[in-house]
This record gives C-alpha cells, structure tokens and sequence, in this order.
C-alpha cells in the first residue's frame, strides 16, 4: 500500500494511530499550503475591497467556490452557500426554508440514525411551526427497507432529512430513493452528506437532491468552513439565515435589498482561507482518485472488522459486513465502557471516539448508552489497524476480566 501517511504532518510528527476520522480528518501538506498562500499573498477582505489586492481575494474566493461546485456536480456556483459546517448549513434551510415554509399538518420526516445537527434544527422547526417530526427507523442492522419509506412519505411529507451515511453505523442510506418518493409528494429534501462526501463522490444533479450539506473539516480542510448545496429555485425564494454586511445590494434606514445568490446568505466576512483550503482538499482527494480512496478504506475496514469481531466480548454494531461500513466501526465489549476502552486504546496512542457520538435516539433505539468508534481514512495503514485490534485483545484482561 502507498504512504499516504507522508503528506500529513501531523501523522509523521506524531506516534499515533488516528482512527477518529468521522470526527475530524487530517491536514494534507497542500491544504496547510493553500491555506497559507491565501494569507501570504491574496489576503485582502473578498468580497469588499476594490483595489488589486482585494480583487484577487474575491477571484481565489470565488475560485474556490467554483472547484467544489464541480466536486459536488451542481449547475451553477450560485448553488454553493459556503457556511461553517454541516450543523450551520442545515441550520440555515431549517431556518430559512422550515420556518416559512411549513405549517400545522405539515410533516417533517427525518430517520432515527441522524446526528444530533440534522435533528435538532428540525425539532425546533416542528415546534415553532406546529408541523410534526416523524421517524424513519431503521433495522438493527442499519437498513431501511424501501417499503417502510414508502409508508412513511406522503402528502404531508413537506421536508426529509437525512444522513447520506450514518456517523454511528457506516451504513449507507437509501437517499435516492427517499428523494424519488418525496418529490412525487411533493415535498423536498435535504441530505447530510458530512460522512459520505469525504469517502464516495456524491453528484447533487444524478440524487437530484434538493439541499446537501457537509462540512469541510472531515474533508481534510480547515476547521470552519463548510457547504451548503441547495436548487437555486428554492434558495432564491428564501429569506436570509443571517444579516449584515456583505450580503445586501443597499441599505437604506428602513429596509434593505438583498444581494443575489449566493452572497445572500454569506453575512459577514468570510472565510477566504479556509474556503480555497477547501478546494486543494478537494484537488487533493481527487488526485488520489476515488478507486484508490474507497479501495483502501474498504480493505483497512475489512482488516479491523475481522480483527475486531473475533475478539471475546467485542461487538461491532450495525451490518455484520465490512463493505457497509463506510470505514465507521463502532462496538462495545461486555462488561467494559467504551471511556475506558478509549483510555486502554490511548495508551496505546490510538485515538478513537467514545460515547454516544451525537447520535443518542439511534443508540436508544438500537439499545446500547454508548460504544466506542473506530473510523478509517485512506491514509491509515495496516499497522494502526494492527495497532488497534492488538490492544483491544488486551482490554478484558486489563480491566480484570478474564480474556
Ligand atoms: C452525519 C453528521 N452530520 C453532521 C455532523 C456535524 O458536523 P459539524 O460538527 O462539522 O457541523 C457530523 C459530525 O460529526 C456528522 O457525522
């Protein structure tokens, strides 16, 4: 297997097996570079100054806004919203969308398996609004059978909500179906692509997907830059999320013009840097190829799947096989929690996630308090996979439990 390993700083200057990868990727060389060339050479407030410098800040801006436009196959650069993350890229349609939009009767279907940031927003967007939150379920196995969509979408479906890949689970979700039958009814749909954008090419205009967030930190670029798609049909009609500068046409005392897609919903300065960081994250994902990146996560996947399983007392959650997990293991050992299975592993400077992972209605209905998460990228290796599998065999013992 090639070393990935090399390009990221952090893994060389470091011993450590980073299996945290659903929570925040690593930085390659060429994203930490990009990012300070914006701020060596182009950095000016975009979308404000007029004079040279200023200009080709706004140029590297809207450079950048044009590289993820194509990355996500959407029609028009009007269509990327760039925002902070996910959590505020759905805050925004929850607010700007939901809240006009939806009324008594109204329904509101969001599958048991979200994060925490695609159900709150729509929690509060029932309750202002008096329409009703309904829950698609999943089998223990983290599938939903096409027939129990069918049953749940309907005339009223006027919005749904859902993980393209479930940050707990692994498991890919039927989006596309959802989509067709939400569509037929009328409603729209908003995809939670935080967990698969980083690991399957995703295509806005093939889902024909009416809303699709992620956030570009999982996609090894900086901390608080993120995506927001969305039809520019529907963007155009809605109010913005936040006000202030940047993102008017004119301002009198009483009111204000808003500026046009996708400024309007920009308020504020914003993040240049991280946002043409975004971009050579996305050049550099993409010059390692998608065979490349699904292959190797799906063969360390197998590799701590196997591993994992046949140790006494470990129980992977979700699908029973390795190729539905999207490089997500989450598992618990009898008699253990997961802190203290995170302590032995960190130990051992393997870093995992433990606990219920912003995801605690899945967990519930899945009935486990909590587990421990173990979540491959493609520039792991066999050794941290090694690494990991052979101190959880020792965790039972360490923690005076037999083996
Ligand atoms: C599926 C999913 N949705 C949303 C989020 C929220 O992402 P962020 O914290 O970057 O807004 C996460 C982060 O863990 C996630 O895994």
């Amino acid at each position: 297997m090639k070393d990935f390993k090399a390009d990221f700083p952090l893994l060389n200057e470091r011993d450590i097996a980073y299996l945290d990868n659903a929570a925040t990727a690593q930085r390659p060389v060429p994203v930490l570079e990009a990012e300070r060339k914006f701020y060596e050479r182009f950095n000016a407030n975009p979308l404000r100054g007029l004079y040279a410098l200023g200009v080709e800040a706004t140029e590297e801006y809207e450079k950048a806004r044009e590289r993820v436009r194509q990355f996500l196959h959407a029609g028009s650069t009007q269509e990327i919203i760039f925002t902070r993350n996910t959590t505020e890229s759905i805050n925004l349609v929850a607010y700007s969308y939901g809240l006009e939009r939806l009324k008594p009767g109204d329904e509101i279907l969001v599958s048991i398996a979200e994060h925490h940031s695609d159900l709150l927003p729509w929690q509060m967007v029932a309750r202002r609004t008096g329409a009703t939150l309904r829950f698609l379920e999943c089998d223990p196995d983290g599938t939903f059978p096409l027939e129990r969509i069918q049953a749940m979408v309907g005339p009223n479906t006027k919005l749904a909500a859902m993980g393209q890949v479930s940050n707990v689970l692994g498991r890919t979700a039927p989006v596309e179906e959802l989509i067709r039958l939400v569509h037929q009814n009328g409603g729209v749909v908003l995809v939670d692509a935080a967990q698969s954008a980083p690991h399957m090419p995703v295509d806005v205009a093939a889902l024909d997907v009416d809303f699709l967030a992620f956030s570009g930190h999982k996609l090894m670029a900086p901390m608080g830059i993120g995506v927001l798609y969305g039809k520019k049909a529907l963007l155009d009609a809605m109010p913005p999320f936040l006000t202030g500068g940047e993102m008017i046409e004119s301002v009198t005392r009483e009111g204000a013009v808003y500026a046009e897609l996708p400024h309007k919903f920009e308020a504020g300065t914003v993040n240049g840097g991280g946002a043409v960081a975004l971009a050579a994250a996305i050049d550099y994902l993409e010059q390692v190829g998608w065979q490349e990146v699904m292959g190797r996560e799906e063969a360390l996947t197998k590799l701590a799947f196997d591993g994992l399983s046949q140790i006494l007392g470990v129980h992977i959650l979700g699908s029973q096989d390795p190729a539905e997990h999207c490089g997500i293991l989450s598992f618990t050992v009898d008699g253990v929690h997961p802190h203290d299975i995170a302590a032995i592993l960190d130990d051992a400077h393997v870093a995992i996630r433990a606990g219920h992972h912003c995801a605690q209605p899945l967990l519930a209905h899945l009935g486990v308090r909590s587990s421990a998460r173990a979540s491959i990228a493609f520039y792991n290796t066999e050794e941290d996979v090694a690494r990991l599998v052979d101190t959880m065999k020792t965790v039972r013992r360490r923690m005076g439990l037999g083996l």
